[in-house]
Parts: C-alpha cells; structure tokens; sequence
C-alpha cells in the first residue's frame, strides 16, 4: 500500500518535491479508525502549499484506491483511513497460506550485512550487556536472514590489550590448576585481579608484567601461546552458552586478527590529513559532527578500541562490501560508535554503520556475582529457566513421559529468558522478573508457546475428525467480526517482520505475535469451529492453521521454538 501511495502522490502532484517526506501507508493502531492509514497529506501539504485536506481528496480522487481496499475516509486535518476489503482480505489470507513463507517477501535478496553481536573480552565472564547483545542480536540475525540478506554474523571478541601482560604473569605466578580446570574464566579472571592489584603497588611487578606484554605484541612464541590458550578456554565456556541459546556464528574475528593493520590506519589518517599530535597522543578532531575529540593512538604509541574498530571496518568493507555493517552493545558505547563512524565517514567509508543499543537490564538477586556488579551467571539464570518451566510442564503435562518433559521446559525455560529481553523496547531500563518471564496468563514466551500448542492442537482433531477431507479445499469466508479482526492482524505479519528488521526493533514482533494471540484467544472463545457447518468449519481451521503458523514463524524468528505440546 506504501508503494500505491507514493505513485499516487506523484501522479497527482507531479510538480512536488518530496524527497524525505514519508510517503507511507501503515497499520492503524486503533480499529475504529481503519485498517490503514496514510499521514502523508500534512507533509505534502507544506511542500505544494495546498490545504492538507484537499492533498487527501486528490489522492483518493476519481475512486482511486490501493487494492484490496473496499474504501477510504479522509479524516480530522487530513488523515486518510483505509478499509480493507473482506473478500481480497480472506484471498490474501489464502495466498500466505500457500506460501511456504507465509507472505513475507525477500526485500533483502542481493544485499549483505554485516552483524557484530555479542563480542565479549577473553579471560572476563561475560555481563548482562553481552547477554543482551547476544540475544537481541541474534534476533536481528534471524529476521535479517529470513527477509533474503547474506547475513555475516561476526563474533567480536575482545582478545587482544594491555591486559594479557597482567593476564600472563599473573597466570605463571597464581596458578591453581584444578581451579582452572574446574571454571576457566573464573580461574582466569582470579588471576587477572590478583596480578592487577599487584600491579597496582609493586613498581617491579609492573614493569615484569609490561615485559610480558611486549614480548606478546613481538610474537614470542611462549606467550604467544599462552595466550592462545586463553582464548581457547575462554570461547569453549562462551560456546556453551551459545549452544544453550542456539547461536552461531559465521566469524569469530576477534581484535587480534586485526592486529597487523593497525598502524596502516595511522598512516591513512596521517596521509588524508585527519589526525594530529595532541599531548603525544594521535587525535581526530570532529568540531564539525559536534563530538569530543577522538584518539586513536594513545601517548604511549598504544592504539585502542577505536583504532581497532576502524581497521576492522576497513577490512570488512574490502571483504565482504557490505550493504550495512550493524553493531549491537549496551548504550555506553554511544559516544565511542558515533566518533568512530564519523571517523569512518571521514576516512571514505561509505557503507552504512548502525549502532544498535539497548539499556542495561536489571536481574533477579543471586544472579549477580558479589565482588562485580553487573556480572551475571548466566549459565545458572538459565538452569534456572529450565527448572523453573520443568515445574509448569509437569503441572499442565502430567501424562508426558520424563525426558519429553525436560526436552519441552529446555525450550521453555529458555524462550522466556530470550523474550523477557526481547520483547522490552532496547533502549528502556527493566527489571527481569521470574513472574513475568514465565506468566502463562501475560506477555511472555510460555503464553505464547502454550498458544501455539493448542491452535495447532486444533487442527489435528480436524483431521481426527473429518478424516480424508482438507481444510484447505474450502475458501476463507470472514463473516464474524472476531474473525475479521484476527484476519485483519493476521495480515500485517509480512509488514510487522520488515518493520521490525529495518527498525533494529525485535520487540516489535513480540508486540504483535501476543496481540495475535489475544485475538486468536477471543475467537476461539467466540465462535465454534469444529462444530460449525461445513465449509465454515474448514475457513475456520484455515484461520487457525495460520494463527499457528504465523506464531511458529514469528517465534523461530527471535531464536525461541514452540514445542508441539506444552
Ligand atoms: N568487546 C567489546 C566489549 O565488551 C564489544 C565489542 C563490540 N563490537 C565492536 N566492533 N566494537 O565492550
């Protein structure tokens, strides 16, 4: 409908200008006022200096209307309402039904992108913001992959610093090899502290661990291997949890790999005349994008995390030209996204560079480690989950044998972890709660799971029932209103997972699939199904078998499975 919009504003006013006005049509979010609505006459008013009203009228003259639109109403100071048509509606419906795909187009066919999620730093747990990254980003992955665009999922660890000097003498000093064993991170975390600490009142120490750290950056081989090692131990506890939450990656490009590049970063910026000495350091200057100075090689002739992040960008920009390079971490490193990418701009990259953020979010007590605040075992949140949704499975499931039992709360438990984050819009501070996480009766992933059990349910006592016939023989009839309006909802699921994708917003899907599942629920409750005549009954399991679909669908795309049975 957007694009019928947009040719129709420039046929009508073809002398107007509308380069950056929004010349979409999109869902109304309240019924009485339509199905869809176009905003745009307002804007295009002020460009062709016409009464708003009289844009709208233009618009719709001569009974224009996108397709599948019974009729339009120009309202208040020029919003146009749209109606869909029931009968296009229900042949709609009948398409996605037929589309293994359910509608949802491939805008993304021919187009890369780039995601750099989750990157947590070698030798440290992972914290909340990483977990969000891994989560929130792995959703964007999905929806990315699933409208159609080479998505290249890069792991960004953080695996290369100052801190590995630290790291290796303190590791040859403290080593408690059973604790190693036992938990790595934990063991080599321990033994960061303890050496920086040292550090931090012994002179000597210092200077050895210093020693340690050049003869790292020179390439010894010792070190070198240590710490391989430590990369190694690290990414083996990070994989468990990634396979727990069912996240792959098609690079793990940690710092390091780009080692070798950064000095021809200074050069470049050198050469383009952008950087300059400030107080020993190298510095970009960016008074124009209104931003604080940027280093990019400290006094010491260390570079840093910007230094880093631009080498990488010229290297995936050369390797891969990418259509998009998107980024998700925790809104801290705003400023740091923003000079780099301006950095970056300046430099000659072209491609475009997002910054996804999301604000911290808050935990349950106990899943915070003492000593550092917002380090969170995840590991132990998780069997939390799982044991937690094994309860609620062996309440609603008594019969279910044992190991079924456990294999559905896996899927629960952590569904309602992964939603719990998800469906909170990113850049909003919330507090995890247990209650809500797995409230069957709320917005969470068990609700809409045990939805999708049941409507799938519905169609297996269909075919129970009426053996040798298909649902799908018969044509969608939208008769009562329920019906129309869980059609109407059912509709917008190919626009909802664009919107969401484009938006950086998966919460935008989760809003949706629980809005259809109310609706979905009030219907039920409302008409009958397999009791309805015949061929009223097969439309009726038609809207059911998509309801299902959709949710299905609309679930695996933010990482969480639906189980057959709950
Ligand atoms: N390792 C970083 C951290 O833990 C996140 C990296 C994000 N990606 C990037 N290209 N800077 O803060």
């Amino acid at each position: 409908m957007s694009d019928w919009a947009r040719q129709r504003f420039r046929a009508v006013l073809p002398e107007g200008d509308f380069d950056g006005v929004k010349l979409d049509v999109v869902p109304t979010a309240d019924e009485q006022f339509g199905d869809y609505q176009c905003n745009a006459a307002m804007a295009v008013a002020k460009r062709v200096r016409l009464p708003p009203r009289e844009v709208a009228q233009r618009l719709l003259a001569d009974g224009a209307l996108p397709d599948g639109v019974a009729r339009a109403e120009i309202a208040g100071p020029g919003f146009i309402n749209f109606h869909l048509d029931d009968a296009a509606l229900a042949r709609r419906l009948e398409a996605m039904q037929a589309d293994p795909r359910i509608g949802v187009p491939t805008p993304g066919e021919g187009r890369t992108v780039i995601l750099d999620y989750s990157s947590p730093n070698i030798a440290k747990p992972m914290h909340i913001g990483h977990i969000r990254s891994t989560v929130i980003g792995n959703a964007l992955d999905r929806l990315h992959r699933y409208l159609g665009y080479r998505v290249i999922a890069d792991n960004h660890l953080g695996d290369w610093g100052t801190q590995f000097g630290i790291l290796i003498l303190g590791y040859r000093r403290f080593l408690d090899a059973d604790a190693l064993a036992a938990d790595p991170i934990a063991e080599l975390e321990r033994l960061y502290v303890k050496s920086y600490e040292r550090s931090k009142e012994d002179e000597a120490w210092l200077n050895e661990a210093r020693a340690e750290l050049v003869k790292l950056q020179q390439g010894d081989a010792e070190n070198l291997a240590l710490w391989r090692r430590f990369v190694e131990l690290s990414l083996g506890e990070f994989e468990k949890i990634y396979r727990r939450l069912d996240v792959r990656f098609d690079l793990h490009r940690g710092e390091s790999f780009y080692n070798a590049q950064l000095p021809g970063v200074i050069e470049r910026l050198r050469a383009l005349g952008l950087a300059e000495e400030s107080e020993g350091a190298l510095v970009v200057k960016l008074d124009e994008e209104n931003l604080p100075l940027c280093i990019v090689r400290k006094s010491d002739g260390g570079f840093n995390y910007t230094t880093t992040d631009l080498a990488t960008v010229i290297s995936r920009a050369e390797e891969f030209a990418p259509d998009a390079v998107i980024y998700v971490t925790d809104e801290r490193q705003q400023l740091h996204f923003k000079q780099f990418f301006a950095v970056a701009r300046r430099m000659g990259i072209s491609t475009r560079l997002v910054h996804v953020w999301f604000g911290l979010m808050r935990l349950p007590e106990g899943t915070f480690s003492t000593r550092q605040g917002n380090v969170i075992k995840l590991e132990r949140l998780l069997d939390e989950a799982e044991a937690r949704a094994l309860a609620i499975v062996k309440e609603s499931s008594p019969g279910m044998d044992d190991a079924q039992q456990r294999e559905v709360a896996r899927a629960v438990g952590i569904g309602a972890v992964k939603y719990a984050d998800l469906s909170q819009n990113p850049q909003s501070l919330v507090t995890f709660t247990w209650d809500k996480a797995l409230a069957l009766d709320g917005n969470s992933a068990p609700y809409l799971q045990y939805a999708h059990a049941r409507i799938a349910s519905v169609r297996d006592k269909y075919a129970e029932q009426f053996p040798g016939r298909d649902f799908r023989d018969a044509p969608i009839v939208l008769t009562e209103p329920v019906e129309k309006r869980l059609a109407r909802r059912l509709v917008r699921f190919p626009g909802v997972v664009d919107r969401a994708a484009h938006a950086y917003k998966p919460n935008m899907l989760c809003e949706y699939l629980f809005d259809l599942a109310q609706i979905y629920s009030t219907f039920y409750q409302t008409v009958p199904f397999l009791k309805a005549e015949d061929d009223v009954r097969e439309s009726r399991v038609r809207l059911c078998d998509l309801t299902a679909r959709v949710l299905r669908q609309g679930l695996a795309l933010l990482g969480i499975e639906t189980p057959e049975r709950i």
